[in-house]
């Protein structure tokens, strides 16, 4: 099996970035422990922070992946054209976020994407990224 996980924007912070909401650990820390776990599946990982970078990312391997574990960050709650990617493509999609966002302003309630999305998992910290994987398995 062999599945993709995607950041978003501002995600390459993780670590520094307002730790009280998102951590203290970076990305790069806590994907040795996921692909320990999950020794059996090939985890590749793309940050970027660019929308366009991410739909060029998505068309590349949706085709051929069995997964996509997605957190699309801020364009979760404006882009359509990453809606329409994930609409398009073969390979189901998990939008993750680490944090609550309905505990949050009101504006990172509505999400572009999730119509598009197999399903949704958020809150809780980077082990949502672990149950994206989980749910992907099956
Ligand atoms: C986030 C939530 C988004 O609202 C925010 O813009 C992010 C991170 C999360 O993982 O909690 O960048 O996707």
């Amino acid at each position: 099996m062999k599945i993709l996980i995607i950041n978003g924007p501002n995600l390459n912070l993780l670590g520094q970035r307002e730790p009280g909401i998102y951590g203290s650990s970076s990305f790069d820390a806590y994907l040795p422990e996921l692909r320990k776990r999950f020794a059996d599946i090939d985890i590749e990982y793309y940050q970027s922070n660019i929308e366009g970078e991410l739909i060029n990312k998505m068309q590349e391997v949706g085709f051929s992946y069995d997964g996509i574990v997605l957190n699309a960050g801020a364009y979760t709650h404006t882009s359509i054209a990453l809606q329409d990617c994930i609409r398009s493509l073969k390979a189901p999609v998990i939008e993750v976020h680490i944090s609550n966002v309905h505990q949050r302003e009101e504006f990172r309630h509505k999400s572009m994407i999730s119509c598009a999305c197999k399903g949704v998992i958020l809150g809780f910290g980077l082990d949502s990224y672990r149950l994206a994987i989980e749910a992907l398995k099956g």
